[in-house]
């Protein structure tokens, strides 16, 4: 079946989405792009219904994204400030946004969100194509752990406060490196099911994406705070950087 980038956006209602991460902070990550873009214009890649692209632009930036939901960007559309970011509707792996930016911004483990190796291959194309010389494209995403999986599969907290507790149930297909999740979502008020597929990929084969691409790795930190990348680390932030000539 070919790939479809709006699915995203059917399993899983904005509404739903804005209120399942409504308790991630995006303080350090708009601080740290802030930095990065240097108050050049930015593209987000998968850029949902703004959690970081209206911080961003509420800090002086000119912010446009593209993404495969039109529910989401819809609902990025009705906020405030939302009617400014220019929104291309499209698979972020071949959807050109005009213009030329000082920063591409693929969030969120969202590089998960596309099948196969070579859409994500594509996708750093597409991400060089956005880029003026020296422009950077930002990828957060996190570090495969196949040690937390029994039998091929996972149960795990992702968030557990006194008014909701979330948990991930994954499945793990090591042959095509691809992991099948939903998360369960409970509060007061009923239960939220938010299913999504990752091909995953280890931080080395993103950075030989960024290889074909053109690109050369700047850093990698173990989150937006910058702390080093180790052993241990779950999650990491890459910064890719186009030539400054060609
Ligand atoms: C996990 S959400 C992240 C949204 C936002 N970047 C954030 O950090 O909150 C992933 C978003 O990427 C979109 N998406 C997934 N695959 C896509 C693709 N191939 N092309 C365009 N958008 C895609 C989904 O519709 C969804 O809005």
């Amino acid at each position: 079946m070919p790939f479809d980038a709006s699915e995203y956006g059917r399993h899983i209602p904005a509404d739903v989405y804005d209120d399942a991460f409504a308790h991630l902070d995006p303080t350090s990550a708009v601080e740290r792009l802030v930095e990065l873009a240097d108050g050049g214009p930015v593209c987000e890649f998968g850029v949902g219904t703004g959690r970081l692209a209206l911080p961003l632009q509420e800090r002086g930036l000119t912010v446009a994204g593209v993404e495969g939901s039109p529910v989401m960007a819809a609902r990025l559309r009705e906020k405030p400030g939302g009617e400014r970011i220019e929104v291309a509707v499209g698979d972020f792996a071949v959807t050109r946004v005009p213009g030329e930016f000082a920063l591409v911004l693929l969030a969120f483990n969202t590089i998960f969100a596309l099948p196969d190796q070579a859409a994500q291959v594509a996708c750093f194309r597409n991400a060089v194509a956005h880029l003026r010389p020296g422009g950077r494209f930002v990828v957060e995403a996190w570090v495969p752990d196949l040690a937390a999986f029994r039998a091929g599969a996972a149960l795990r907290p992702v968030q557990v406060a006194q008014d909701a507790v979330m948990l991930e149930a994954a499945l793990l297909h090591p042959a095509e490196q691809r992991m099948i999740t939903t998360k369960v979502r409970l509060t007061g008020t009923g239960v939220d099911l938010l299913p999504a597929n990752h091909r995953y990929a280890w931080p080395a084969e993103l950075d030989l994406m960024a290889q074909l691409a053109g690109m050369a790795r700047e850093h990698r930190w173990e989150d937006w705070a910058a702390r080093p990348f180790t052993d241990g680390s779950r999650d990491h932030v890459s910064v890719y950087r186009r030539p400054m000539t060609a």
